[in-house]
């Protein structure tokens, strides 16, 4: 089969390989012996495999490795009992080795796609939806009526967040950095769009009503205090990751003082050993798919000979939405 291989740890540009390698045994890492085999349509892309080109992933498997995290394809074989069975189109997680024509995933992060979504945007569909999901309701405890601030808004996990805030009933209030951004995270359904650079403090206390309920950081670095100065009493900062750079530091009277909270959110680590959460997340964001919340927007498609170009444009903070490899286009 043909896959895309870590071959070095030397950056985007020079540490992947295309190679013919065999296919993989139904079996994986996380249920040996046992696993769902998936004819890979399309590949995501996301901000871990850049940081695994540079062996700076806190996942360092030995080289050389298949990066890739999730897939959406169609199910070769599926173990006995498991929700999914040959031939249903599927978005699964299988952590590595997504980056190949056949892939496979343990049955409990394997979901049945729907039909309202094609491949590109399957494979789009659990590390940010189910990190949304998790981040915003379960770590965020995000209720209808409230009011949400995104960073990140229009990348991957942004804009997923601004779709889940919205099917829970949420207003959403988006953080972006340009104009073309801007229109992603509209199109994406964000009822109020404020610039990275600009005083989206104060915009925000504004448009909130004297502050907002949660704040859903994918960012991190500088902008960190004028999150916590941004949320109303008993309003919560949920840390998703640090795209900026640098994690920031707080002094904690600042959460005495307003009362507030900062709440951690790592979605991998809480869900993988627990597959019933993991189904519970998957219902709840098919059901978004059905409602007609949930549609993924993917913002570039390439073929697995440009992989270094899909890792560059994420690398580059040029990607909005999904960045997907297509193995079957
Ligand atoms: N905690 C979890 O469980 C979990 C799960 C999934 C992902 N993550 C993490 O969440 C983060 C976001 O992932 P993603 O897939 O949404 O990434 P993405 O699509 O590349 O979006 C990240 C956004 O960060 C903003 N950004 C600000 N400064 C940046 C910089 N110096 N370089 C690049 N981007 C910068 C950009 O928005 P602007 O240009 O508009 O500012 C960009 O759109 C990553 O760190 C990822 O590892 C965490």
């Amino acid at each position: 089969m043909k896959a895309v291989q870590i071959v070095e740890l030397s950056g985007p540009d020079s540490a992947l390989r295309v190679e013919d390698l065999p296919e993989p045994e139904a079996s994986h890492m996380l249920t040996p012996g046992a696993g769902v085999v998936v004819d890979v349509h399309a590949s995501g892309v996301s901000f871990p495999e850049v940081l695994q080109t540079r062996g700076e992933y806190q996942m360092k498997p030995a080289l050389p490795f298949v990066p890739g995290s999730e897939v959406a394809g169609i199910v070769r074989t599926a173990p006995e009992g498991a929700a999914v069975k040959e031939g249903d189109r599927v978005a699964a997680f299988c952590v590595l080795g997504g980056f190949a024509e056949v892939a496979v995933a343990p049955e409990f992060l394997t979901f049945p796609l729907s039909d309202a979504l094609d491949f590109a945007q399957g494979a789009g569909l659990i590390l940010n939806y189910h990190t949304a999901w998790f981040a915003l309701r379960l770590r965020g405890r995000l209720k209808e009526g409230e009011t949400v601030l995104v960073h990140g808004a229009a990348g991957g996990v942004g804009t997923a967040a601004l779709q889940v805030a919205k099917g829970l009933g949420a207003r959403t209030i988006a953080v972006v950095s340009s104009d073309e951004k801007e229109q992603v995270a509209r199109a994406a359904g964000a009822d109020e769009v404020v610039r990275a650079d600009g005083s989206w403090k104060d915009e925000a206390k504004e448009l909130s009503g004297g502050g907002v309920d949660v704040v859903l950081d994918p960012v991190g670095g500088d902008r960190f205090l004028d999150s916590l100065r941004s949320l109303r009493e008993g309003g919560r900062v949920v840390v998703v990751g640090f795209t900026g750079g640098s994690i920031p530091e707080v002094k904690v009277n600042r959460l005495l003082l307003n009362n507030t909270e900062i709440v951690g959110a790592g979605w991998g680590a809480y869900v993988m050993p627990k597959p019933d959460v993991n189904r519970e997340i998957g219902a709840a964001v098919n059901r978004l798919v059905d409602e007609g919340t949930a549609r993924p927007p993917v913002g570039a498609r390439f073929a697995p000979e440009q992989a270094a170009d899909a890792l560059k444009l994420i690398d580059g903070r040029e990607a909005t939405g999904k960045v997907v490899l297509e193995f079957r286009p």
